[in-house]
């Protein structure tokens, strides 16, 4: 009998953590359809790249990155934002086949109608064909880390003026909250202590059944993970009742990334946000009361269109209010075909600069001030490998998403309770004080705190 060679693949995501979650169906499904996936590029037949258009640069990476081997004979195919936003357009110059945010689930058989000679009539698939999370690919799949994210729903209704993902994803749509259920218990069968839930607006999650708190309720009871986490909570829709659920919770962490984009209420209104700077303050604060421990992260732009200095005040001001933990920050970048690529843009390159490092220095040194407080406190901290500076050294977060430096080399997974004797740059300096069975530590942390 004649032994068929296994198509060998490799994909390379860009972009959020739904690429990457996408990215890890897609790797399952191709296996499941009697592809192999590769380390390096250089060994596949077949190269994907799952691409982000949320700013430019990115953009053109992962249009690069397909070009470059297209040059070197292999078969390429483009998924993820930008392929969904050229549906209509020729195909990409460098790319054989490409594959919108909701057509993935034709993919194993498209791609293998294209190496059997068979070009399909339209190489651009763009169509909303559902989501590859409804079908059971996501139940069979394969924990590659201890850590691992799942989608919680797709798409997003909100259309803030400057962000291309409504037009890239979709409408919003959830997904069933048994079907969630499932795939996490799947993962936590095979090793896996950490998920993270996402969605680019969780607090909207709705599946006809269950509203947020009660799916983040549901998994809290129904799972034994040592930590649920779960991003992004767009502030407008953030409730009391979600931070209730985390207060009463076991495993849902006190970790909320809350993007600002401004601090101006002028420019929020121009970014359609829905909310004022009161409002995100007056929601940070509630946070603040519910979840005292609370970790707050945030993503700001500066360089909207219009943005005077006044309104890049207003950003500094609600940095120094609300004592974010960290920051994303980005340069404003107009993508074609939001309301915001419309305005006209008057501030030069030089200020937009300027303004972000002034941002940077302003969060660093707030994001200091709150890892001081952390010294002589006890924290949970899962190792996640070794310190990148000193490989005698661990590296690993606590609940609160804080990345730090345990003292001792401990593999992957160890589960600890650390004091913060120091912090260097921005990472705490931890020294375990108890390596602990994982399912023992909230008990472990109430005691010693
Ligand atoms: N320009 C710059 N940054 C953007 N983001 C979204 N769209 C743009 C854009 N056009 C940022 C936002 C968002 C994060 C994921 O990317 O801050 O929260
Ligand atoms: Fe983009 Fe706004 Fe939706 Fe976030 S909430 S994905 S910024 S439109």
């Amino acid at each position: 009998m004649i032994k068929t060679k296994k198509l060998k693949f490799y994909i390379r995501t860009f972009g959020c953590q739904m690429n990457v979650y996408d990215s890890r169906l897609v790797s399952e499904s191709l296996k499941l359809s009697g592809f192999e996936e590769v380390n390096t590029p250089e060994e596949a037949d077949v190269i994907l790249s799952n691409t982000c258009s949320v700013r430019q640069k990115a953009e053109e990476r992962g249009v690069k990155f397909l070009r470059d081997y297209k040059k070197q004979g292999k078969i390429t195919v483009m998924l993820g934002c930008v392929a969904q936003q050229h549906r209509r357009d020729q195909v990409l110059p460098g790319v054989d086949l490409a594959f919108g945010t909701r057509s993935y689930i034709l993919l194993p058989q498209y791609i293998m109608g294209y190496l059997n000679g068979n070009a399909p009539e339209n190489r651009i698939l763009g169509e909303d064909f559902g989501l590859l999370e409804l079908t059971d690919t996501p139940l069979k799949r394969r924990a590659t880390w201890i850590q691992e994210y799942v989608n919680i729903m797709q798409g997003c209704d909100n259309f803030c003026s400057y962000c291309i993902v409504p037009f890239t994803r979709g409408r919003e749509i959830s997904r069933p909250s048994e079907h969630i259920l499932k795939e996490l218990i799947n993962l936590q069968k095979q090793g896996v202590v950490e998920v993270t839930l996402l969605g680019q607006n969780v607090n909207s999650y709705f599946d006809g059944k269950r509203q947020f708190y009660q799916l983040l309720d549901l998994l809290d009871k129904e799972t034994e993970f040592l930590r649920i986490r779960f991003t992004t909570s767009h502030p407008r829709d953030l409730t009391y009742k979600v931070l209730r659920v985390i207060a009463d919770s076991t495993r849902i962490t006190d970790w909320i990334h809350l993007p600002l984009q401004a601090g101006s209420t002028r420019i929020l209104k121009k970014m359609r946000r829905g909310y004022t700077k009161e409002e995100y303050i007056e929601i940070a604060n509630m946070i603040r009361e519910v979840l005292p421990e609370a970790t707050i992260t945030t993503d700001i732009m500066v360089g909207f269109p219009g943005e005077t200095d006044e309104d890049f005040e207003d950003t500094l001001d609600v940095v120094r209010k609300v004592k974010f933990d960290h920051a994303f920050t980005f340069i404003y970048s107009p993508r074609p075909g939001t309301r915001a690529a419309k305005l006209k843009d008057d501030t030069s390159n030089e200020v937009k600069g300027k303004r972000l490092r002034i941002l940077i220095e302003e969060v660093n040194r707030i994001a200091h001030i709150q890892r001081t407080r952390m010294i002589s406190k006890f924290y949970d901290f899962l190792v996640e490998g070794e310190s990148r500076k000193d490989k005698s050294l661990s590296a690993g977060r606590n609940r609160g998403f804080i990345k730090g430096v345990i003292l001792g080399n401990y593999p992957p997974g160890t589960y600890l309770i650390g004091k913060v004797i120091d912090v260097k740059g921005l990472a705490p300096i931890v020294q375990p004080v108890k390596i602990i069975d994982k399912f023992e530590i909230y008990n472990e942390l109430t005691l010693s705190v």
